[in-house]
């Protein structure tokens, strides 16, 4: 049984086979590239909160069928500071050729999906066009597990906090992505992702009402009305219990995976552990809300 709900739910319309304690789950019975029925969709979305991300094996699709897939579940929002997939303005290309050498891997460090933004992504839509044999999994932590394991003090204190979010440390003039490491991927470092977005440090998510820690490495960069210096030992310890092993879901890839995790209740971080192989992802991201506590 998931740990994410205490009594699972059915599904009418496919199949569903959990895929780790703390979520993940194969949805069995369902094509994504034709068009699906309302009350599929309703059981999907219903999945995604239930398991914190969902997988579909096996899939053929062109880019066109993923955008129209994931847009059963809302509208698309681009990524900022990456240029689209020719032809394609809400799709970006994930690429990490044979011959990349260096240590650096697109999406490998914990984070959620543009948490620098105003209204944080709900979900985001990834699908494997070409996979390592061995190697460039993704993790998930499921930040629900995450802040029920604090402790009431903890949870008491986080619960006040304001955490202000930036895309500087990546897609800055002085970011991690700025000096154009990563040939393969389209990143245009800019001065615009210097601004800073306030969201709680513990959100309400808006379907089931379970309470996230919701900070990462890489965008949670300090609390409001402090310094990074004075944030950073509080930031590292949520950081550190975040990402616990029985927090944390994996999956293999397989060329023609599709996957749509839950970014409210999410961190991801793919993992760089493939050198001499290919791996090609096509990423889209569906439109969220502003995060909220509700107390
Ligand atoms: C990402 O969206 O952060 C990348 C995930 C992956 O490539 O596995």
């Amino acid at each position: 049984m998931s740990a994410v709900l205490a009594s699972p739910a059915t599904y009418r319309n496919f199949s569903v086979a959990p895929l780790c304690g703390a979520g993940g789950a194969e949805i069995i019975g369902v094509d994504a590239a034709r068009p699906l029925e309302a009350g599929t969709v309703a059981e999907l979305r219903r999945a995604l909160a239930e398991h914190c991300v969902i997988f579909l094996r096996d899939q053929k699709l062109t880019p066109d069928q993923q955008k129209a897939f994931a847009r059963n579940f809302g509208p698309l929002s681009p990524t900022p500071f990456i240029k689209p997939l020719d032809g394609h303005p809400e799709m970006m290309r994930i690429v990490r050729e044979a011959n990349e050498t260096k240590k650096l891997n697109f999406g490998g460090r914990w984070h959620s999906d543009l948490t620098f933004q105003a209204e944080p992504v709900l979900a985001t839509c990834l699908y494997s066009r070409e996979s390592p044999t061995v190697g460039g999994d993704t993790l998930w932590s499921n930040q629900m597990l995450a802040y029920e394991a604090l402790s009431p003090g903890m949870k008491k204190l986080a619960e006040g906090l304001t955490v202000m979010h930036s895309a500087k440390r990546s897609y800055g003039p002085q970011g991690t992505y700025a000096d154009d490491d990563l040939k393969s991927m389209r990143i245009e470092a800019s001065v615009a992702a210097l601004a800073e977005q306030a969201h709680p440090c513990v959100r309400t998510h808006p379907e089931t009402g379970r309470r996230i820690l919701f900070i990462n490495w890489v965008y949670a960069i300090r609390f409001a009305d402090m310094t990074e210096e004075e944030s950073a030992p509080l930031l590292e310890y949520f950081n550190r219990h975040s990402q616990r092993p029985e927090f944390q879901i994996r999956l293999r890839w397989t060329p023609g995976t599709l996957t749509l995790w839950d970014n409210r209740s999410t961190q991801h971080l793919a993992v760089n552990d493939y050198a001499g192989q290919r791996r090609v992802m096509d990423r889209v991201t569906i439109a969220g809300d502003k995060p909220f506590f509700r107390p």
